[in-house]
């Protein structure tokens, strides 16, 4: 498959970094969100990306425009999902939601277009059956920040074809990715892994073992994390890393419950950076 245009559902956190590394990589990326200011927000952070990477002479300012150039923001459904080779959603962590996007998008996109979640857990199978073209869906798992790491973890879902996975597998080379392949299950390889180990700091951290700086320090400093995993979770967001507790509380069993201080925080609404607080104050 000759993949010139790639469209990216969701300008947020994730969206617009995903639209980057596309654009870096040389495709004609549409990237849509509902509202003009959603997608405003995420061009001026790819804009504060590059000219980052321009200022440490990572990049050249007329690279830089070009890779600009490549992205279209759009809040036109249609026209964003128009004449794309491959769509990657990257919306709201909520199933009845990606279900409805992409039940819509059945009948936008060509027929050809391969359909992608950017899912941190919800299952690319059940996700796959309200389209026409469970062969040609799969989960594409990028890690925040996108343009820094290197994992995209590919998900096969039950339908999910060979051809289809070797598309992806070239994708995530081309856009200069390191790719997993993970059959489904609940919260895939890594967030089956992270996330517990997360979860565990909440619960020491809850029940007064040590504070939450310390916390983060002995991991740092003793297992040789980049940073440590309550100052993880403000990245990652508070309540996705609840949404992935869920699922695999539901799925697998007790080993997995939620601690009680990261749904209290998700309830005051300190979900981490991007509400300013979580665990830590980002003012
Ligand atoms: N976008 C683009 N580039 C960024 C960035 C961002 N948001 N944040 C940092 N960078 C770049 C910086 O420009 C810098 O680049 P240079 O090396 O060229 O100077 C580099 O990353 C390092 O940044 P800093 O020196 O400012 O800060 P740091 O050393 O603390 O690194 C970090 C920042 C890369 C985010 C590092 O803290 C880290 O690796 N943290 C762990 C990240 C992680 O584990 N992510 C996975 C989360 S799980 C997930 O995403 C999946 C899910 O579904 C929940």
């Amino acid at each position: 498959m000759d993949i010139k245009k790639i469209c990216v559902l969701g300008a947020g956190l994730m969206g617009n970094g995903v639209a980057q590394v596309c654009a870096q990589a040389g495709y004609q990326v549409s990237m849509r969100d509902i509202e003009q200011g959603f997608v405003d927000n995420g061009m001026k952070m790819i804009t504060k990306n590059l000219t980052r990477d321009v200022s440490k002479n990572k990049k050249t300012q007329e690279e830089m425009d070009q890779i600009l150039a490549r992205i279209l923001p759009a809040v036109d459904l249609g026209e964003a999902v128009k004449d794309a080779d491959i769509v990657i959603e990257v919306i709201i962590e909520r199933m009845d939601i990606k279900k409805q996007l992409f039940n819509e998008l059945e009948n936008l996109a060509s027929a050809e277009c391969l359909f992608c979640s950017n899912t941190s857990g919800l299952s690319i199978t059940e996700l796959a059956t309200t389209t026409k073209r469970p062969e040609k869906f799969i989960g594409t798992h990028f890690f925040n920040p996108v343009p820094v790491m290197r994992l995209l973890e590919v998900i096969r879902g039950y339908e999910t074809s060979d051809e289809t996975l070797d598309i992806i597998k070239e994708l995530g080379n081309k856009i200069d990715k390191e790719v997993i392949i993970v059959n489904e299950a609940p919260a895939f390889a890594v967030n089956r892994i992270l996330c517990p180990m997360i979860n565990e700091a909440f619960f020491a951290f809850g029940e007064g073992v040590a504070s939450a700086e310390d916390i983060d320090k002995g991991m740092v400093l003793g297992c040789n994390h980049p940073i440590g995993p309550l100052a993880l979770a403000d990245l990652v967001g508070l309540d996705t890393l609840l949404m992935v507790m869920e699922g695999l509380h539901s799925e697998l069993g007790d080993k997995y419950k939620p601690a009680p201080l990261l749904r209290k925080l998700v309830r005051s609404g300190r979900l981490g950076r991007k509400t300013g607080k979580g665990i830590y104050n980002y003012s």
